[in-house]
């Protein structure tokens, strides 16, 4: 175990001064680095990368192997959105490929990573609670490399803060090198000081890396990722980059791969799935992508997120009411009813043009449902313009939302402005859009009594011996069934509404 109990004290070889960001600290002169390790990434192809890294994989993997006694174990924690949960299957893809199994608790685990979230505050906080509470489990075994990845590491200052902070995190990377993940690991347990990589990739986009997936019959799969919307309230753009689309052909591939595989809903990701296509280098729309995964032969759903008003196109309208598997809800963020408040968001639509995308959206589905984003007290923000978010929230109806507080985040444009309504102020307007949502879900739940709906088995019910289902509307209904039915499609009748709709299950 020489190099392995040793990579503590070499991180008092690291750097003082703040990280250099886009290299490793010092690695140490004895990690045997073949010459071509410390090029830029960026010239090597894609073939070169997946070879390179399942290289690194075969050393981790023939190292732990000789210096453990026991299987190794990693414990991955995912914060905030689906993109990251997409990243972090990634992420236990290569794990798995370097032979760590999957540990059930951090405390159980050889292997210990945290893929962050930058959007809020609150997501940051905990994170940076938890980072500390791992100090004790490092100490009980100095052998446990602790990572900490994702779009908050990605900003120096928190990647700083972790430096000086927090002495026992071994490896620390930004959303750009994921892929570089088992490169990281080797370099550590070879006894390379702590690792700070957040160098920005232009071309971070990897086709054929392994991926472990959470679930069997549910996938979520990218189509792009980076943001070019810069919406004034957001850090994503900054810490996820420009928008790069992978080509069709990979995302298709994929989709049959999965279709083949038994999976029964596709989920295709991307911060602003509109806008997909507009880099390749044959440019391609998102409405013309979905007609053609629509096309797959197989018994399966296709869902998408998320939308940005702006490029919601009456082509991809189009598409999603043309194509049969695609699934009549749309996650349509509107942030503000307010077109004062949507102009200072910098978003590029106003109330009216959003009302007009709703009612054409009725027009071509009538049965489509609607959920949306909401931010309440972005600065500037009167009660006057938080009516009217009030209001487009009662005119359109949504049947789900997620509504979020303003959070200022640093390096943001809104971060600037004067910010004059009190948090307790702006939680009571929020307070009043939940009444308001709890009572429109509450009828729209109620109307969906007596009809029948197929639904996605999904997983087990609230109450012993009930199964949830999902609609294509992206409502569940709890019924009786045994956990056979699990991964199928099956018709439920809505029979009531409790606290969820309940139902039963029609004979096939
Ligand atoms: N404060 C509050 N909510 C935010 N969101 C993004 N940035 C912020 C912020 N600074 C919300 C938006 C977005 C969702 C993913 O998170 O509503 O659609
Ligand atoms: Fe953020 Fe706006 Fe991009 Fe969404 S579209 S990720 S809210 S900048």
């Amino acid at each position: 175990m020489k190099n392995f109990s040793n990579t503590m004290e070499n991180g008092a070889a690291e750097s003082t001064k703040s990280a250099a960001n886009n290299s490793i600290d010092n690695p140490q002169k004895n990690a045997p680095l073949a010459a071509k390790e410390n090029a830029p990434a960026a010239q090597s192809t894609n073939e070169d990368r997946l070879l390179e890294q399942s290289g690194y994989s075969a050393r981790v993997k023939s190292f732990l192997l000789k210096n453990l006694s026991h299987r190794p174990k990693a414990f991955v924690h995912t914060y905030g959105c689906q993109q990251n949960v997409s990243d972090s299957e990634q992420l236990k893809g290569l794990l798995s490929s370097m032979g760590y199994e999957e540990a059930s608790s951090a405390e159980d685990a050889d292997f210990v990573l945290f893929n962050t979230c930058a959007v809020r505050e609150h997501a940051e906080d905990r994170v940076w609670g938890n980072i500390g509470s791992l100090k004790k489990l490092k100490e009980q075994n100095p052998r446990l490399i602790i990572a900490v990845c994702g779009c908050m590491m990605q900003q120096q200052a928190n990647a700083d803060r972790v430096r000086r902070s927090f002495p026992y995190v071994d490896l620390v990377f930004g959303t750009f090198q994921r892929w570089r993940l088992p490169e990281f690991v080797y370099k550590r347990l070879l006894g390379s000081a702590r690792i700070f990589v957040l160098k920005e990739e232009p071309n971070d986009i990897i086709e054929g890396a392994p991926i472990r997936r959470d679930g069997t019959f549910k996938a979520w799969v990218p189509i792009m990722y980076g943001c070019n919307n810069f919406c004034t309230y957001c850090i994503v753009p900054f810490v996820r980059g420009r928008e790069r689309s992978r080509e069709p052909q990979h995302i298709l591939k994929e989709v049959e791969d999965l279709v083949a595989d038994g999976c029964r809903e596709i989920t295709l990701l991307g911060q602003n799935v509109n806008s997909y296509g507009k880099n390749l280098q044959n440019p391609m729309t998102f409405a013309a992508l979905l007609r053609k995964i629509n096309e797959i032969p197989g018994d399966f759903r296709i869902r998408f997120m998320t939308s940005h008003p702006r490029d919601c196109t009456e082509e991809l309208l189009s598409a999603m009411a043309e194509s049969e598997k695609v699934c009549h809800h749309l996650h349509l963020p509107f942030q503000s009813g307010s077109s004062r408040v949507l102009k200072a968001m910098n978003r590029h639509y106003n109330r009216e043009d959003y009302l007009k995308l709703i009612d054409l959206a009725r027009k071509l589905m009538p049965d489509i449902t609607l959920s949306s984003d909401i931010i309440v007290g972005f600065p500037g923000e009167t009660y006057e313009d938080f009516r009217e978010t009030l209001s487009l929230v009662e005119r359109v109806r949504f049947s789900q939302l997620f509504t979020f507080i303003y959070s200022p985040r640093g390096g943001t444009p809104a971060a600037k402005l004067p910010d004059p309504v009190s948090r307790k102020e702006k939680g009571r307007w929020f307070d009043e859009l939940l009444k308001a949502q709890e009572r429109i879900s509450s009828e729209l739940n109620r109307a969906a009594v007596g009809k029948t709906f197929e639904v996605l088995c999904e997983d087990e019910g609230r109450r012993e011996g009930y199964i949830a289902g999902r609609t294509t509307h992206n409502t569940v209904v709890e019924f009786p069934a045994d956990r056979s039915v699990i991964g199928q499609f099956k018709k439920v009748k809505v029979t009531a509404l409790s606290s969820v709709l309940e139902g039963t299950l029609l004979e096939d």
